[in-house]
């Protein structure tokens, strides 16, 4: 993982995150600490800060364990609200119509670069 403060982005190797699985990142800059998650669906990417809109807790109860079992949808493992993986909308649970805080995120020259 490589972060550039000055431009507050991330780049981080594609090839390193399957299709169908994601991955966490703890970033911290001078104002604050923060965590965020990319999920991989195919040849695109998204990109969520790791807090769920249900009560702020992260998540993936396992690190990066972010899908559901199906592969489909993201899954939060403390009370099981289920988000679409492209939207990040709250489709079933607890939240239900309400959405992760999405972050910009490109592929660019085999990298995956997300802006914060
Ligand atoms: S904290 Fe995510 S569903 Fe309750």
């Amino acid at each position: 993982m490589k972060t550039d403060k000055k431009n507050k982005s991330l780049r981080y190797p594609l090839k390193n995150i399957p299709d169908g699985t994601a991955k966490g990142f703890e970033i911290t800059d001078e104002n604050a600490r923060f965590s965020i998650f990319i999920a991989r669906n195919g040849s695109s990417v998204f990109a969520y800060e790791n807090s769920c809109p249900h009560t702020g807790s992260p998540l993936d109860w396992v690190p990066d364990q972010f899908f559901c079992k199906d592969g489909k949808n993201l899954m939060c493992a403390t009370h099981g609200a289920i988000f679409e993986v492209d939207t990040g909308l709250c489709i079933d649970g607890p939240c239900i119509g309400d959405s992760l805080r999405s972050l910009e995120a490109n592929i660019l020259e085999g990298e995956v670069v997300i802006t914060f």
